[in-house]
């Protein structure tokens, strides 16, 4: 009786290790699930919307007192941006895929494109240093650096609108 009960346990152990292996798998297969050109220009704009509306809050706290909590918040956004942009632009989905402002530039001079990525990077480094330190002067500077290295890239790799 109580071996028989002690198989049935063992069972529904296997059952439900099986059962969790099943759900991982699930999951898996749905990361693994590749966007379609047109989701990916969708994305796109959604992070630099994400991005946008960081530096705003960066720009609207540069002087005075600032929200340090807004702050470190949007710098959050910013240094992720800066980490995954290589990711935002894979081949196909330029306007040949649909509606973007990305330019084929980005494809065709990816050298000038990484250049401007790398700048910006470049650029967010004394920026979270100054938010770091709570220090107003220096991140009313690094701000206008940052911005300097959007308006970089996007002159010579967004469409106007
Ligand atoms: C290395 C290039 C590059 C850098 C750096 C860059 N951007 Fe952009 N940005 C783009 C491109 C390309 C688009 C258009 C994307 C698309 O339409 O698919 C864009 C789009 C945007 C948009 C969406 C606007 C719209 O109407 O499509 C906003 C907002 C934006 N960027 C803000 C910023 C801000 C703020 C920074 C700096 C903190 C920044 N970007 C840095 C290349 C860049």
């Amino acid at each position: 009786m109580s071996r028989q009960r002690s198989a049935t346990t063992t069972l529904q152990r296997r059952i439900s290790v099986i059962a969790i292996a099943a759900a991982a798998a699930a999951v898996i297969s749905v990361a693994a699930y590749a966007a379609t050109p047109v989701e990916i220009q969708k994305q796109r704009h959604e992070h630099y919307e994400q991005l946008g509306d960081a530096f705003k809050t960066v720009r609207d706290n540069s002087k005075g007192t600032p929200d340090y909590a807004a702050l470190d918040k949007a710098l959050a956004v910013i240094q992720k941006a800066t980490e995954n942009q290589q990711q935002w632009f894979p081949k196909g989905t330029g306007p040949e895929a649909g509606k973007t402002r990305a330019l084929p530039e980005i494809w065709s001079k990816p050298d000038d494109f990484t250049a401007a990525q790398k700048l910006f990077t470049d650029k967010v480094g004394p920026l979270a240093a100054a938010v770091k330190a709570r220090d107003v002067d220096a991140i009313g500077k690094a701000f206008r650096e940052v911005g300097g290295s959007c308006k970089n890239c996007h002159d010579s790799f967004r469409a106007p609108e």
